[in-house]
């Protein structure tokens, strides 16, 4: 098969930033899908309604003109977050919160510090049937960086399912086999996003014959046989697995840098990466679902109309893409790729 029409994909997990970088990021990502579910890890986070709803309103006004695309928009779960505003949220038409353990990655500095300060929140979630997105490490520092993915599973994840049976909540960007077999020994209200850079490499692309700082994210990369796991889980047809980029543009100078900041870049050609992917493991028939049933699914949304074709034509992806005042090294900037998008 040298050219696939899947139906019109979504990206459940998405940060497009603010300001300038906007008119890079919401192109990018409408080039791909037609909905986002759009990350609230600003500075300061969003964790009010009016912040996520302001938000919203400028991310539509950078929406290309002929291109329709609609954020899905979700609200930081920050230590002042109550259950009130969880159902103010949720009226306004927010889907999901975002818990980020304090520490963990970029911007959650305002995240959650102690797990047991926020069972009122998620008994909030679970009541108002509203989704629980997480980003799934522990933060202790005496904690190796390639285990804290397993141990916030083993340590946090498998007490919250107990204590919130009927919460639905998505473990974003799972890194590791065990992410794999945690969401598969769980019910069906538990799911998993998995990245383009977590299907495509493992630690080894980051680490050997030179500290690559563009494949560094977090979670960060792990081993051959993680990576084989979740190639396996996103090609298996297991509704449960769904995409989402995890796109997080850094300004050259702030990835290139002494002391990186974490994330790739792949919302201008995440459904080529993806594409790749599960051709190589002779799955291209299960890339449909994955990109835009799956997800919607698990989010209660109707399926997108229309259809996107992708092409074994092989492209060069660009060196680097304007951002604002500055440039983005794109994921995998100049390779050449087996895969495209049609426009
Ligand atoms: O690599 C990452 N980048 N992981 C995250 O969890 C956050 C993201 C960002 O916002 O830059
Ligand atoms: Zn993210």
């Amino acid at each position: 098969m040298s050219k696939l029409t899947i139906p019109t994909p979504d990206d459940f997990h998405i940060h497009l930033r603010d300001g300038a970088a906007l008119a890079r990021t919401v192109a990018d990502a409408a080039s791909q899908c037609a909905r986002a579910l759009v990350m609230p890890n600003l500075t300061p986070a969003l964790d009010s309604v009016a912040a996520v709803e302001g938000y919203r309103e400028r991310i539509i006004a950078h929406i290309p003109e002929g291109t329709t695309f609609t954020p899905l928009m979700s609200l930081y779960l920050s230590d002042g977050l109550t259950p009130q505003t969880v159902i103010e949220a949720k009226a306004a038409g927010v889907v999901a919160v975002k818990w980020y353990p304090r520490g963990a990655t970029t911007n959650s500095a305002q995240g959650v510090a102690e797990v047991s300060a926020i069972y009122p929140l998620l008994e909030a979630l679970e009541a108002e049937d509203m989704l629980l997105l997480i980003h799934g490490e522990v933060t202790d520092p005496e904690i190796d960086i390639f285990d804290r993915e397993a141990r916030f599973i083993d340590e946090v994840l498998c007490d919250l399912r107990v204590r919130f049976p009927r919460l639905r909540m998505v473990l974003e960007h799972i890194t590791t086999k065990r992410g794999v077999e945690f969401v598969r020994s769980q019910a069906k209200n538990t799911a998993a996003t998995i990245t383009p850079q977590h299907l495509l490499f493992n630690r080894n692309a980051l680490l050997v014959g030179g500290i690559k700082p563009h494949y560094y994210c977090l979670p960060i990369l792990k081993t051959e046989a993680d990576r084989a796991a979740l190639v396996e889980a996103a090609t298996s047809g297991d509704p449960r697995f769904f995409l989402g980029t995890d796109s997080a543009p850094h300004a050259q100078s702030a990835k290139e840098n002494a002391c990186g900041c974490a994330g790739c870049y792949s919302a201008h050609a995440s459904l080529a990466l993806y594409a790749a992917v599960f051709d190589q493991a002779g799955a291209l028939d299960k890339l449909g679902n994955f990109a835009a049933r799956f997800g919607a699914d698990f989010y209660r949304l109707p399926y997108n109309p229309g259809t996107v074709t992708l092409e074994r034509v092989e492209q060069r992806f660009p060196e680097t893409l304007p951002y604002g005042d500055t440039t983005i090294v794109p994921f995998l900037a100049g390779e050449r790729w087996p895969w495209r998008l049609l426009a």
